[in-house]
C-alpha cells in the first residue's frame, strides 16, 4: 500500500473542485470578466489564450451570457487559440476557427481582427515561418495575460503530445493515436481525423502570466492525478505546468475522483485542500 505523507498536500498545482462543469465554468468566466474589466479600467487590452474541445464549451456559453446580460465587452480583448488541425480549412465544420466562431466570437462584440488561430491551410514550406510569426504576434500584443487549457486523456495540453519539451514553441506536431481516437467524434470516423496539428508549445503556454486548466468527468481523473501529484515529466505534458507560479486546475468532482485527498480518508489535503 502506498504510504501517504500526512504532513503535506500531494498536489503540486492548486486544484479547485466544483460540483459540476457549470459551476466550475462560472468561476472561470468570473475570473476572465474581472481581468478584462481591470485591464480596461487601466486603458489596456486583455490578451487571452483560448482552448477548444468539449471542456471550454460551458465556459464560452457563460461568457456569451455575461456579454448579453451583464454588458461584458470583448472590444478590448485579443485572443490567440492554442491549436488547429493540419491540414484544415478554416471554414470546415471540424476546424477550430468554426468552433470558436460558433461557440464564442459570433455572439460577442470581439473585433474579428483581434482573434487569432494557427492557419491549418498554410503550405508546408511556410509552416515554420507561420509558427514563428504566431509567437511574434503574441509578444507584440503584450504576451498572454491568461491561458485557458483543457487536457487530453494522455496529458496533452493544446496539441502538445507526450514527449513535448518544456522549451517547445509553436510548431507542427504529429497527433497521437489516442488523441485521434478521442477526437474521432468530431469527424464521424477516426480515419478522417488529421494526423497533424499546429500547436502553441509548452514554453509558449508557460510564458502566460496566468493559466487555468479545466477538466470535467471521470475519464480525466487518472491524468489529473498524475499531472498534479506526481513528478513533472514530458510524458505527461500537463505536469510541466507545475513549473508555473500562477496555474490553477478547475475540475469537477468526477474529474477529481483519483486525487489522494478524495481517495484516502484522513489525508491532509482531504481536510485542508482548496475547495470551491
Ligand atoms: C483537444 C484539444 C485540446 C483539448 C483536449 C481535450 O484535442 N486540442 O486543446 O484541451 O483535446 O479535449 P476535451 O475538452 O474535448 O476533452
Amino acid at each position: 500500500m502506498t504510504k501517504i505523507d500526512l504532513t503535506d498536500s500531494l498536489e503540486k498545482i492548486p486544484v479547485k473542485i466544483f460540483p459540476d462543469p457549470q459551476s466550475g465554468s462560472a468561476f472561470v468566466a468570473r475570473e476572465i470578466a474581472a481581468l478584462i474589466r481591470q485591464k480596461e479600467a487601466a486603458g489596456k487590452k486583455t490578451v487571452i489564450g483560448l482552448a477548444t474541445g468539449s471542456s471550454p464549451k460551458t465556459l464560452y456559453a457563460e461568457l456569451v451570457r455575461m456579454h448579453k446580460e451583464e454588458g461584458l465587452s470583448f472590444k478590448n480583448v485579443i485572443t490567440f487559440n492554442l491549436d488547429q488541425y493540419y491540414p484544415m480549412d478554416k471554414d470546415a465544420l471540424q476546424s477550430y476557427h468554426y468552433f470558436m466562431r460558433k461557440n464564442l466570437f459570433e455572439h460577442t462584440d470581439i473585433d474579428p481582427a483581434n482573434y487569432h488561430l494557427p492557419d491549418g491551410m498554410i503550405p508546408k514550406d511556410k509552416v515554420k515561418e507561420h509558427c514563428l510569426n504566431y509567437e511574434k504576434q503574441i509578444e507584440e500584443a503584450g504576451g498572454l495575460d491568461l491561458q485557458i487549457l483543457g487536457i487530453g486523456v494522455n496529458g496533452h495540453i493544446g496539441f502538445n503530445e507526450p514527449g513535448s519539451g518544456i522549451h517547445s514553441k509553436t510548431r507542427l506536431i504529429s497527433l497521437d493515436n489516442s488523441t485521434r481516437i478521442a477526437n474521432a467524434y468530431e469527424f464521424g470516423h477516426m480515419s478522417q481525423v488529421p494526423r497533424m496539428a499546429i500547436t502553441m508549445g509548452i514554453n509558449t503556454i508557460l510564458k502566460s502570466k496566468k493559466i487555468i486548466l479545466m477538466a470535467w468527468g471521470q475519464t480525466k481523473a487518472p491524468v489529473i492525478k498524475k499531472a498534479v501529484e506526481e513528478d513533472d515529466t514530458e510524458d505527461i505534458p500537463a505536469s510541466l505546468l507545475q513549473n508555473h507560479d500562477d496555474c490553477t486546475f478547475v475540475i469537477d468532482e468526477t474529474g477529481a475522483a483519483e486525487l489522494t485527498r478524495l481517495k484516502v480518508p484522513g489525508s491532509p489535503a482531504n481536510v485542508i485542500g482548496p475547495r470551491a
